[in-house]
Order: structure tokens, then C-alpha cells, then sequence
């Protein structure tokens, strides 16, 4: 367990508390989630089916005996939740720091509802770089020149679960929706770290003891 966070752990156990009984859960990745897997855990409910967003945290949640099957057993998740990067005041969403954005957005895509959990430190006035990006492996060069030299393969990162090269595009943007489409168009970008607000469902923020509670 990473060091006490108090905002992070009061998102989480927040967030813990949307799970009901029987609920088909996507869990996310990082030191966020972290705290959310022993809150879960420690609820006793019967009957979930979760995926995992990542080895990591496929690893913690069994540890916890939180049952995590493949994703490719569910088409469909009654809740997902995770930690996020930056947070914009129209709820757009960056993640990825962790590298885990491309299985985190498959997972979010899924669920009827997600769940963003944040500190009040990871609220921004709007988006800023870096974006990160996940690229296939095959022809990397070629994918890094269609992307104009703004983006950066992230040195001593392991590839994804998926084999993909985990980078940031480092350039500066006004638009997230229009960057996101113009990423999503680029061939070689298997996906990015931008998450649109039709994505997310509510946004939990940690502040001083106080969980806020966004619907989106
Ligand atoms: C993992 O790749 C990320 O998307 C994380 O969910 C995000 O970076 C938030 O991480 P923390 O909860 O560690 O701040």
C-alpha cells in the first residue's frame, strides 16, 4: 500500500459505497484505486464480477479476494471506477499517468456508469499536455512522424498488456475535443488518455475530509 493520502482514501470510500451486491465492477489503476480495493473488499458483498484495468491491479484485488475474471467473460459492467489525471471544470478527463489508459477507457466504455475519483489537487481550469497515448509497436518511427514530432515515447516504460508503446503528446492545445478526434484519426495511435464527459457519469472530489459529489 502506497502512503496514506486522505483525499484519495476518502474518494475511494466514497466510491466503494455505490457498489451493490451482484454488481458486474471495473476497477481502474493506480494509488487512487489503490484505496478504493481495500474499501471494497472490506464491504463483504456477495455475487460481484469484476474486471481490472490493468496486472496490477488484477493482482491487489485478488490479494483482497475481490473475484476478477477476464474481461472477455462481460460485454457489459454495471459501474466502473478510477483514479484520474487532471479534471476540467466541463468533465473532461485525462488519464493514463499509470500507462493504463487504453484497458482503463475499454472498461469505462462498458459501464453503465463511471466513477471518477479524485484529491481536489487533480482539478485543472482546462486541460494541459501531457496526453497520454498508447502506439502500436510496428512502425513506431512512422507513427511518431504522422504525430509531427509532439509526442515522446516514454523512456524505460514496459510495453502495454496489449504490446503497445506508452508515450505522451507533449504539445500544447486549446481543444480537447478536436485533439482527441485528431489523435483517434491518426493511424498507429491505439488510443489516448483524453476522456470525454459523455464517458463519465459522476466525478467524487476529496477535499479536507469532504467527498463532492459531481454528476454528470
Ligand atoms: C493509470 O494509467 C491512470 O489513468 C490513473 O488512473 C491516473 O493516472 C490516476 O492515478 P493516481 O490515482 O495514482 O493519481
Amino acid at each position: 500500500m502506497a502512503a496514506d493520502d486522505p483525499d484519495k482514501r476518502a474518494a475511494a470510500e466514497a466510491a466503494a459505497l455505490l457498489v451493490q451486491s451482484g454488481m458486474r465492477v471495473g476497477l481502474g489503476t493506480g494509488s487512487t484505486v489503490a484505496f478504493l480495493l481495500p474499501a471494497l473488499a472490506a464491504r463483504g458483498l456477495t455475487g460481484l464480477r469484476c474486471v481490472a484495468t490493468s496486472i496490477d491491479t488484477a493482482q491487489k484485488a485478488t490479494a483482497l479476494g475481490l473475484p476478477v475474471e477476464s474481461f472477455d467473460a462481460l460485454d457489459r459492467l454495471d459501474i466502473a471506477i478510477d483514479g484520474a489525471d487532471q479534471v476540467a471544470p466541463d468533465g473532461w478527463v485525462v488519464k493514463g499517468g499509470g500507462g493504463a489508459h487504453t484497458r482503463e477507457k475499454l472498461v469505462a466504455a462498458a459501464a453503465d456508469r463511471f466513477v471518477v475519483i479524485v484529491g481536489e489537487n487533480k482539478l485543472v481550469a482546462a486541460l494541459h499536455p501531457n496526453i497520454p497515448l498508447e502506439l502500436h509497436q510496428f512502425g513506431l518511427p512512422s507513427t511518431l512522424r504522422r504525430l509531427g514530432g509532439r509526442a515522446e515515447v516514454r523512456a524505460g516504460w514496459p510495453p502495454s498488456p496489449d504490446n503497445g508503446v506508452i508515450a505522451d503528446y507533449t504539445a500544447a492545445f486549446d481543444d480537447p475535443e478536436a485533439l482527441a478526434a485528431q489523435l483517434a484519426a491518426t493511424v498507429g495511435v491505439v488510443d489516448h488518455g483524453l476522456f470525454p464527459p459523455a464517458l463519465t457519469s459522476d466525478v467524487l472530489i476529496a477535499h479536507a475530509g469532504e467527498v463532492e459529489h459531481r454528476v454528470l
